[in-house]
């Protein structure tokens, strides 16, 4: 007997369609310190999604060793003063676990960091991105529509949301011609 597969990725939503997805949406107002601008952090709608996180809810307990978790990030395009919209990025609780990131659609950066060194990549349909381990990573979207990118990591490794500033010394901005320029954050 041949079995169907519960979820599919839809390439034209861009979503995953079936049964058992969970999503999490993350909203303006759980992000407060994560933009270098209050004052334009401040106008916000509090109330705005930033991100949705949909993910395969296969029934394995985080934290366990063994097994995976397969997910897309959707990060909707926008800038908080020139800031670029971004994700609160992490590091897993397990420092040691990687993690694959897969590009499908929109354009972006991903930012990689470990004890103050910083990688960016490059992230577009089709890009594909190894996050070693111990390094904290959040999305950047540089683009004018919606950046999604599908993600797998391990069931133990976790989330660590420690302070934005201690993960990312880094910061990208929309310069005067609507282009990504880099600045230390200071
Ligand atoms: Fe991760």
């Amino acid at each position: 007997m041949i079995n169907k597969s519960k979820v599919m990725y839809n390439g034209e939503t861009f979503k995953l369609e079936g049964t058992g997805i969970k999503e999490k949406e993350t909203r303006a107002k759980d992000l407060a310190g994560y933009f270098l601008n209050s004052e334009a952090y401040e106008k916000l709608d509090p109330e705005t999604v930033m991100y949705r996180v949909e993910y395969q809810d296969n029934d394995l307990v985080e934290g366990t060793p063994g097994g995976l978790y397969f997910g897309i990030t959707h990060l909707y395009p926008g800038v908080v003063g020139a800031e670029y919209f971004l994700t609160k990025g992490h590091f897993h609780a397990k420092r040691n676990t990687g993690e694959y990131y897969f590009g499908l659609e929109g354009h972006g950066l991903l930012m990689m960091t470990e004890n103050s060194e910083t990688i960016l990549e490059e992230v577009r349909p089709g890009s594909v991105h190894y996050i070693p381990g111990n390094k904290a990573h959040r999305l950047i979207n540089t683009g004018s529509k919606e950046l999604s990118v599908s993600a797998c990591w391990q069931t133990e490794s976790g989330h660590d949301y420690a302070l934005p500033e201690e993960m990312f010394p880094l910061r990208v901005f929309r310069d005067i011609v609507g282009k990504p320029v880099i600045e230390t954050n200071s």
